[in-house]
């Protein structure tokens, strides 16, 4: 939520770098946005409401001499999406961009209003532009107020602070909210995110908390809180730049959504022993696993649905009592666990604050701990014991498309993993295992050829207000996705069932204005049930969509509608059955004219509670 960048380097780059940056950030947070440039020792601050491209309009003509600047874009959390409420803050000569909460602010307002300052914005960043100023004003260097402001705040952040009064530099620091720093040359940059400043270098230093940075025409120098030396290694990141661009695609949810076999092949890429026997780990330590008798994971969003389908393969595949929470209860509730229990976070961002509370909690109470993720060196990953990386690469489209897939991969892989160390299946049986992975890039490559059928069927359905999404099994996670995914994208109200469930109160809403989308692979278990729940919605008039893999079914009324996805084994079924619904939602986005890769009200990396 809300994305920071700064750059110190060369004037004539200063204006493109900090709104090139901000663009590959406008996935954060995209209610306002600002920037602030010195120039002739003066700072000069460019605010606007709305989307980024209302502060590029008002930057258009404007020319900036200054060699270092910082930006921000917003998610609004405290103070309404405007103008007066963007990013930077100011208060005398300093500027802030800030990404967090500050939970302590009400007091800190009422000391400050008490001190004489005058605050112009609802938000809770304005009382650290204030801070740092009134300790300026007492005598203390920029970094040195920054240090002092900072043991005052409580809550999160991440911030990049400027001056008039030392206007060759930048201070940031961060608590809780990511931060990365790097060097080109003579340029520094400071982004939220790997995306933001991808173009520009793969080499990457990833800050940790109360690590305190000043960037200026020298390069970085690192300090903690005490005002030590800190040396923090870079990190080299092999992503494409091109990966954080739409390569002719209309959305990035559409490019990403195609980007699934790819991201596919790359998460299994290294996972086999050359006699495709075994699934490796090389950074699994195995004796975290030896003594597992349990599994708690969790996870939000669409993360939480990937860990649903989790718990399906490891208690089917390995046999391992498993149980998945949301991330925003587990962190408050007192879960009874064991010595032998393990926890897994399971996070595309790494960085979503109730999953990494979540997982702080695990190790208070001395559990083992896994992250997946897709974001190397992310909070999650740097504070699990061992991390299973997803390689979908950058996910920019705020709704998640090929991480939900890649998650359910690696759920996949450390079934097999597990099912094979314990011995819980046989070497044919693991065999099958591995080649059905294997083979679900390919059968999703098929998968994608149901765009068009998909872009035509959304013509006929996107009128309607209410959708019902039913799946059985492993499949029934992937009715609750495809109508998160339709809510998110397409404002429509749709609620995902375990489809035994509709006896049991969802069945009384069925009628000729509520279409059911049925998610039921021939390959399913539950198959025959499924189409006996078929023919429940049909018997009250009910309008159906069947997304299936059995060619031969006849649908005998002509309103209803089937999508054949390809055949594939049981467990990986729901890399390829999500596909329809993904387009689904997509294409009635489209059709509706919602803003599909930046939805209201949404942020693609959630850091608040
Ligand atoms: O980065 P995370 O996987 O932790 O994010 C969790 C959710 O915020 C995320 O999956 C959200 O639900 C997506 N926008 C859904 O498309």
């Amino acid at each position: 939520m809300c994305g920071i960048v700064a750059y110190v380097g060369s004037s004539d780059r200063t204006k493109s770098v900090l709104c090139e940056s901000l663009g590959r950030l406008e996935y954060r947070g995209y209610d306002s946005s600002g920037i602030c440039f010195v120039e002739n020792g003066r700072s000069r601050v460019i605010r606007s409401e709305g989307k980024l491209e209302n502060l590029f309009t008002k930057l258009k003509d404007c020319e900036v001499t200054s060699s270092l600047g910082i930006a921000h874009t917003r998610w609004a959390t405290h103070g309404d999406p405007s103008e007066r409420n963007a990013h930077p803050q100011v208060s005398g000569p300093i500027s802030v961009v800030h990404n967090g909460i500050v939970e302590n602010y009400p007091e800190l307002k009422k000391e400050l209003i008490a001190a004489g300052y005058e605050f112009r914005s609802d938000t809770d960043t304005e009382v650290i532009s204030h801070l740092i100023r009134d300790f300026t004003e007492k005598g203390n260097s920029l970094l040195e107020s920054t240090r002092k402001t900072f043991e005052k705040i409580e809550g999160s952040y991440a911030v990049a602070v400027m001056s008039d009064k030392e206007p060759g530099k930048i201070i940031a620091t961060r608590r809780f909210s990511p931060l990365i720093i790097a060097r080109s040359g003579s340029e520094c940059f400071l982004a939220s995110d790997i995306p933001a400043i991808l173009p520009y270098t793969r080499e990457f230093i990833f800050l940790e908390d109360n690590d305190f940075v000043v960037l200026d025409e020298n390069g970085v120098s690192i300090t903690d809180a005490a005002g030590g030396d800190v040396r923090r290694d870079p990190t080299v990141v092999d992503w494409d730049p091109s990966v954080t661009e739409k390569s002719g695609y209309r959305h990035y949810m559409l490019k990403e959504i195609f980007e699934q076999p790819s991201a596919i092949f790359d998460t299994l890429r290294g996972k086999f022993t050359a006699d495709m026997r075994k699934v490796v780990f090389e950074d699994l330590d195995p004796s975290l696993l030896r003594n597992t008798q349990r599994i708690i994971i969790a996870a939000c969003g669409t993360s939480y649905h990937a860990s649903l389908i989790g718990k399906y393969m490891i208690e089917e595949v390995a046999g391992v009592n498993t149980q998945v929470e949301l991330a925003s209860e587990f962190r408050h509730r007192n879960p009874v666990v064991g010595p032998d229990t393990l926890f897994i976070a399971v996070s595309q961002s790494g960085e979503t604050a109730d999953t990494s509370e979540a997982l702080l909690k695990a190790k208070e109470l001395g559990m083992n701990s896994i992250g997946i993720t897709n974001v190397v060196l992310s909070k999650i990953s740097r504070e699990s014991d061992c991390v299973i990386a997803t390689k979908a690469g950058p996910e920019i489209g705020v709704a998640s498309t090929k991480s939900f897939t890649t998650q359910v991969m690696a759920f996949y892989l450390l079934s097999v993993y597990l099912a094979i160390s314990r011995k819980a299946v046989d070497s044919k049986r693991a065999r099958q295992l591995i080649a059905d992975a294997i083979s679900v890039s390919k059968l999703q490559q098929e998968a994608l050829g149901l765009d068009e059928h998909l872009r035509e069927l959304s013509r006929d359905f996107y009128g309607y207000r209410n959708f019902i999404y039913l799946g059985r099994g492993i499949n029934y996670p992937v009715a609750l996705e495809g109508a998160l995914k339709l809510k998110e994208v397409s404002y429509i109200h749709a609620e995902g069932y375990a489809a035994g469930e509709m006896k049991h109160g969802p069945i009384a809403l069925i009628d000729r204005n509520m279409p059911v989308v049925f998610i039921a692979p021939e390959e399913d278990v539950y198959y025959k049930k499924l189409l006996g729940n078929f023919q429940e919605v049909k018997a009250r008039g009910g309008r159906i969509i069947f997304i299936t893999s059995d060619r031969e079914l006849r649908l005998p009324d002509e309103r209803d509608r089937k999508i054949v996805i390809p055949k594939s084994s049981y467990l990986v079924s729901p890399m390829v059955s999500v596909i329809p619904v993904q387009f689904m939602a997509y294409h009635v986005a489209n059709i509706l004219g919602t803003d599909v890769d930046q939805p209201r009200n949404l942020a693609k990396v959630v850091t608040v509670e």
